[in-house]
């Protein structure tokens, strides 16, 4: 928003600031062009702050800019702008999931929208997949793969801290209303997965090489196991776990790096600051189990003869 979008000091009690309306309902009936009581809005200030509030008919959105009643957005346009009673005026869209994730009530640390999108792209999650995660934490990622499984998917989360579910829960709850698909089991992923025939086994936890035996017994062939490490010896210790179980391959690491551009007419350049690091994304799929013949050494005394074809 420019300076001269703000009215501050300015009478705009009365005034229709949402702009134009939008363009009636989708085709599943639902009119995601206007703001619903329950609806989630972000609110942007001329400086480019943002304020995450659930709407409710009767509340208001309360801040050092003044008072803006829900009421003056439910009915009307998202991405329209709202005027508080002291005259500043707010822009009021709905958040992205990254948004949410970056400003929704936090317990154990999140996965940001940087490494969601990759995350769920890496591990191929899919319309009607059922995914187990570990753990639950804050339920960022939770959220990204209940959206990700859609309707016909299931997820079932494994936390081994009960504490932190009632929270994790309410912000998964913020975004996506039925969480009939979502199961949360306070538990220890290393005692076992009781799921089976699993297509996905995501891990977010410190020390993802404890469930691989699990996750290989879970998983049907083919599927896939992703861990997110913040560390490379992290890494180091799962890819040798997975190669040593025999029963994956195609393991591989990588980490996104995100860098954002600053736009204007007179310059174009790299935002100053980004996040260096975050956390390595492992991949594996489970496989049938290679047949790796003995090499000579492991099954004959040093001197003896091996008829076997040597492996690769
Ligand atoms: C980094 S947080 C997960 C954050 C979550 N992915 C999110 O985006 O909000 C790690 C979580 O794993 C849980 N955890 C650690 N070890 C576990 C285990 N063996 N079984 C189940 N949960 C575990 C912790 O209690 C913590 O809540």
């Amino acid at each position: 928003m420019t300076d001269d979008q703000d009215f501050a000091g300015q009478d705009l009690t009365g005034q229709d600031l949402s702009g134009p309306s939008s363009d009636g309902p989708s085709s599943d009936g639902v009119d995601r062009g206007r703001f619903a009581a329950g609806d989630l809005a972000l609110f942007i200030d001329r400086k480019g702050r943002t304020y995450q509030h659930a709407l409710a008919d009767g509340g208001s959105f309360h801040s050092h800019l003044g008072e803006l009643p829900h009421d003056k957005l439910i009915g009307e346009a998202v991405g329209g702008w709202y005027a508080t009673n002291r005259g500043h005026v707010l822009l009021a869209i709905r958040p992205t999931l990254g948004d949410y994730v970056r400003l929704m009530p936090r317990g154990p640390q999140v996965i940001y929208a940087k490494d969601l999108g990759n995350i769920v792209a890496m591990a191929d999650i899919f319309p009607g997949a059922t995914v187990v995660e570990a753990g639950f934490g804050s339920g960022a990622l939770t959220t990204a793969l209940l959206r990700a499984v859609g309707p016909q998917g299931r997820v079932h989360s494994y936390e081994i801290n009960p504490s932190v579910v009632p929270k994790a829960l309410a912000n998964v709850q913020s975004v996506i209303k039925d969480t009939s698909r979502l199961q949360v089991t306070v538990g220890d992923i290393f005692d076992g997965i009781a799921e089976a025939a699993v297509d996905r086994v995501i891990l977010d936890l410190p020390e993802p090489w404890r469930a691989v035996d699990a996750a290989a017994d879970a998983l049907i062939s083919g599927g896939i196991l992703l861990s997110f490490l913040p560390t490379i010896l992290q890494v180091q210790e799962l890819t040798l776990t997975l190669n040593d179980d025999g029963r994956f391959a195609r393991v591989e690491t990588a980490e996104t790096l995100l860098r954002g551009w600053n736009v204007t007419r007179r310059s174009v350049r790299p935002a100053h600051r980004m996040v260096a690091h975050s956390g390595f994304i492992t991949t594996a799929v489970r496989c049938v189990p290679r047949y790796v013949a003995p090499r000579p050494a492991d099954t004959e005394p040093a001197d003896a003869e091996s008829t076997e074809p040597a492996e690769d």
